[in-house]
């Protein structure tokens, strides 16, 4: 079984559950950059009003067309009530193989996750075989390493040991 990763973070919260997911699955890992949304007050606001706009960014991703994945999951903050824009030109530029696809979002505690989801499989054109989503706000390792367990339990794949 080989899996996929894709994921955006621009403050490092998505890439900590990246991370907990890569080693639960041992799967390889690709990090979307973004150079217009640095840290920085200035971007914030950039990021917040071209969300809202749907204003897509340039990103940069070394991603293989090749469909030598079985399963992939993409990983994005949420801004705006949407997917991170990254990942909206992500999903709007690449076609992700077929076969099982997961979701994993992270946001503020302050929308609710299922206008992104819905966003993302629109984009990815088949519903999403599992999503986690799970608030900045409580993510401690301990929860993030169960939320991770249960989500890979969901996905139906085998965790690497
Ligand atoms: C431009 C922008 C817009 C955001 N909009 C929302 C939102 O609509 N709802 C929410 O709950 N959190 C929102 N957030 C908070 C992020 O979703 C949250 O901080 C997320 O965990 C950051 O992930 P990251 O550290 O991987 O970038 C927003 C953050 C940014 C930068």
């Amino acid at each position: 079984m080989r899996s996929l990763i894709v994921y955006y973070s621009r403050t490092g919260t998505t890439r900590k559950l990246a991370l907990s997911l890569a080693d639960e699955l041992g799967a390889d890992l690709r990090e979307i950059g973004c150079k217009r949304y640095r840290l920085g007050i200035l971007r914030y606001l950039r990021a917040g009003y071209d969300s809202v706009r749907g204003n897509l960014p340039p990103i940069e991703i070394q991603f293989d067309l090749e469909p030598v994945y079985d399963l992939v999951l993409i990983g994005t903050p949420i801004w705006t009530s949407h997917p991170a824009l990254p990942v909206r030109t992500f999903l709007t530029k690449h076609s992700v193989p077929e076969g099982p696809v997961g979701l994993f979002l992270t946001h503020g505690g302050h929308s609710p996750p299922h206008e992104a989801i819905r966003e993302m499989e629109i984009l990815l054109a088949r519903p999403a075989d599992a999503t986690l989503v799970m608030n900045e706000n409580d993510m401690s390792d301990s929860r993030v390493s169960g939320c991770v367990k249960a989500f890979v339990k969901k996905l139906a794949v085998e965790p690497v040991v």
